[in-house]
């Protein structure tokens, strides 16, 4: 919805100069050029917006960042679920995070294993991020016992079957001598240790090193930080249009876009 009045909400270049998209000046000059929508109708000059609702986006990405809403990636360490609460009392990530607002992790890691997770209460993004269909590539480290063929690399490249299907192709490499990289877009439950225990080389560590353009080698485990507006904008892409929806997105917890 847009603002009631032609004066009420903030001036859209403001808005996209604040999360980054360039100088007021630059987006004065994407406005002028029609690069801008709201609500998917392209913007004029003087256009105000209430960035708490308007849907902005420039050459068709939205924008990703709007009040209220919150992205951390977590170096998660072994040994914390990722459940928001446990009956089991174990810790879990969301005690490694700032507890307000409250936020939910993107999909899952089981507990030993390592790596990146997002968290967020966006919502929308979580589905489209999580949604089978447009899965975003996730890289896994992965070490396992023995040191697996040229062949059995190949396997995990074509397919493997597991007791829920075969895996779709995928990624993998050899990068020690029992050390596998493998990236996979499904996420199907324990899939790159049923992978590998499908060719004979059962996984002894698992660490996940990248999600779609998401990586940083540099956080430490137990560690967490903001997203940029860009990594954002970068996941907004990767996770494709909101437009491919099938239904309108609910977030996971009945909790409604910036609204947290
Ligand atoms: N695959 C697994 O086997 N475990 C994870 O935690 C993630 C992917």
């Amino acid at each position: 919805m847009s603002p009631a009045t032609p004066e009420d909400g903030e001036r859209l270049q403001k808005v996209l100069a604040r999360v980054g998209i360039g100088s007021r000046r630059t987006c004065e000059d994407l406005i002028a050029a029609g690069r801008v929508t709201v609500n998917g109708e392209r913007a004029s000059l003087g256009r105000r917006v209430d960035p708490e609702r308007d849907e902005v986006a420039v050459d068709g990405t939205p924008i990703g960042v709007k009040a209220g809403l919150v992205y951390y990636v977590l170096n998660k360490p072994a040994g914390v679920v990722t459940t928001a609460d446990d009956p089991h009392g174990r810790p879990t990530v969301l005690g490694l995070v700032p507890a307000e607002p409250r936020v939910f992790p993107v999909g899952r890691l089981d507990m030993d294993t390592e790596g990146l997770l997002l968290l967020t209460n966006d919502g929308q993004l979580t589905h489209r991020l999580t949604h089978p269909s447009f899965g975003v590539d996730k890289e896994y480290v992965a070490q396992v016992e023995g040191t697996p063929s040229r062949r059995s690399v190949r396997r995990l490249r074509e397919g493997v079957r597991l007791d829920d299907g075969p895996t779709a192709p995928a990624q993998a490499a050899l990068v020690g001598p029992n050390v596998i990289r493998l990236t996979i877009h499904e996420g199907r439950n324990r899939q790159v240790r049923r992978m590998c225990e499908a060719i004979g080389h059962p996984v002894t560590r698992l660490i996940r090193t990248r999600i779609g353009p998401l990586a940083d080698r540099k956080l430490k485990p137990g560690a967490w930080r903001e997203l940029t507006t860009e990594e954002v904008r970068a996941l907004e892409r990767a996770a494709g249009p909101r437009d491919q929806l099938e239904q309108p997105a609910e977030p996971p917890h009945g909790r409604s876009r910036g609204r947290p």
